[in-house]
């Protein structure tokens, strides 16, 4: 399907379109936008719209913040390219964007000369971090941050291999920002190529980013593959790009683009922040610095945000949406039949309760998919809780699974452990150094020996359902306002 956006203006004019943007005006940056953002998201979720502040205090008209761009199911369609009203609740818009990942190809970036990120460009002692609206997002932030819903860009010293990877910046000074980027990450294993030679890393922040490119930028796309091209294959068009003045490429048509270098030995204490698991967990501690020489801007630019706190929060219901399809393909590959459905919570903060639908096919096969699942990337690192179901349960339905576990799970022999798996500092369960937690794999579907005896669901059957539907749709349309499924 051709897409009929090219920047995060276009997208925003469509999804307005779509009645699901609110400009609202007159908001702090100073902890005000991201409390509002919480309020209002603890209240309606994934039916949240994308917020866009305007007029902030202190700052020029015009020069906006965006949070919670994706966090409904049609705006996370519009922007995959995706139809935008799919049957089937959840589950049905997690196939069709498994589908739909399924069929991309990396098309490469073109280079090109102009753009409207080049409408202002600020250098050497111009350059201002400040003159953005740069919020404090949450109450005990240790400052600042420029940097959440953003792409940070290096290049392969040796290879020129370009990646984009979503890692936090906070505010320094006006001309120098942290990066938090942990261990193992692509973005760290670049920067350290470049310090055990003795040489500074060139980098690249798009900090005012367009959805698309947003998405692969916090998605594990393969060691070597850019980002850039993984975005151009799922537009099916190469993403545009400046040369710019460090070597790594700017996407032509960002909001904000910052440039710089990050040199072997720059620290800076970095946070704390408010944490994905809903802690400020990880403290304080030294980060390295990127010090700013370029800013480019379009005008009236556009401060992309995206700030975690106790669940729900504004990027989570893209974040369960892209880890559930990761871990089902992953199943999938790992040789687990006839799985169903996959859904990692929202309220497990889009990691630490997952659940994953089977249709029982043999002895263990339910052992099998959960176990597998609790070690397997994307839930291998700081996972929890993993409950497997039969495929008459809606994984992404709380209640169901509940109901599932309560009738289906015999706790003293259907709880597996396992200990010292991969956690990290912000577990707020690991108090030490030791970076272990354990898990727990519930197998909350009917026990295979008793799939024929077991006692039969108290339930409408799907031909009485239907047919009252069909017979009785006045009945149903004032009653609930709608004509149900059948
Ligand atoms: C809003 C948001 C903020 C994130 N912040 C960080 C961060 O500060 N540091 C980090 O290492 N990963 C962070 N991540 C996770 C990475 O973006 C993710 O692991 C991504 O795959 C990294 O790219 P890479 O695979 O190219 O290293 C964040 C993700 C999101 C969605």
């Amino acid at each position: 399907m051709p897409f009929e956006w090219q920047d995060l203006r276009e997208w925003l004019a469509r999804v307005e379109a779509l009645g699901e943007l609110r400009t609202i005006r007159g908001v702090d940056w100073d902890r005000e936008m991201g409390g509002v953002v919480e309020i209002c998201c603890r209240q309606l979720a994934e039916r949240l719209p994308a917020l866009l502040f305007d007029e902030i205090p202190g700052y020029r008209a015009g020069y906006r913040c965006l949070y919670a761009m994706l966090n409904s199911p049609r705006r996370f369609a519009l922007t995959m390219g995706m139809p935008l009203d799919i049957p089937g609740g959840t589950m049905g818009y997690l196939r069709a964007f498994r589908e739909r990942m399924k069929a991309i190809t990396p098309v490469p970036a073109r280079v090109v000369d102009h753009g409207p990120i080049l409408e202002n460009v600020d250098e050497g002692t111009v350059v201002d971090l400040l003159k953005f609206p740069v919020p404090v997002h949450h109450e005990l932030d240790g400052g600042r941050y420029i940097g959440t819903a953003d792409a940070v860009v290096t290049m392969d010293p040796e290879s020129g291999w370009v990646n984009l990877g979503t890692y936090r910046m906070q505010v320094v000074d006006r001309q120098a920002a942290t990066l938090y980027i942990s261990p193992g990450k692509h973005g760290r294993l670049h920067l350290d190529r470049y310090f055990e030679a003795g040489r500074p890393c060139p980098v690249v922040a798009i900090v005012g980013i367009d959805p698309l490119l947003w998405v692969p930028a916090r998605y594990q796309v393969p060691y070597g593959v850019s980002e850039y091209d993984y975005a151009g294959g799922i537009r099916g068009e190469p993403v545009a790009v400046l040369q710019g003045k460090t070597g790594v490429p700017i996407p032509a048509n960002a909001e904000i683009v910052l440039e710089g270098e990050v040199h072997p030995g720059d620290t800076h204490p970095e946070g704390p922040f408010g944490e994905w698991p809903g802690y400020y967990a990880g403290g304080e501690r030294p980060e390295p610095v990127m010090r700013v020489t370029r800013v480019l801007y379009r005008d009236d630019p556009i401060l992309t945000c995206a700030a975690s706190n106790k669940p729900p929060h504004a990027h989570l219901f893209e974040r369960c949406f892209i880890r559930s399809a990761g871990l089902w393909d992953g199943l999938e590959r790992g040789g687990v039949p006839n799985v169903r459905g996959v859904w990692v919570h929202e309220a497990g903060a889009g990691r630490t309760f997952i659940v994953i639908s089977i249709k029982q096919s043999y002895y263990g096969h339910s052992r099998h998919a959960g176990i597998l699942a609790s070690q397997m990337s994307p839930a291998a690192y700081i996972g929890r809780w993993v409950i497997v179901v039969d495929d008459d349960i809606d994984p992404s339905s709380m209640y169901e699974v509940l109901w599932a576990m309560g009738t289906r799970c015999d706790p003293a022999t259907d709880i597996e452990i396992q200990r010292k798996c991969w956690s990290s500092k912000i577990d707020p369960l690991t108090f030490t150094e030791h970076y272990y937690n354990s898990r727990a794999v519930v197998d909350a579907c009917i026990p295979y020996e008793h799939r024929h005896d077991f006692p039969k669901v108290a339930v409408s059957s799907r031909e009485l359902r239907a047919r009252l539907i069909e017979r009785y749709p006045a009945v149903f349309r004032e009653i609930l306002g709608t004509i149900p499924d059948p």
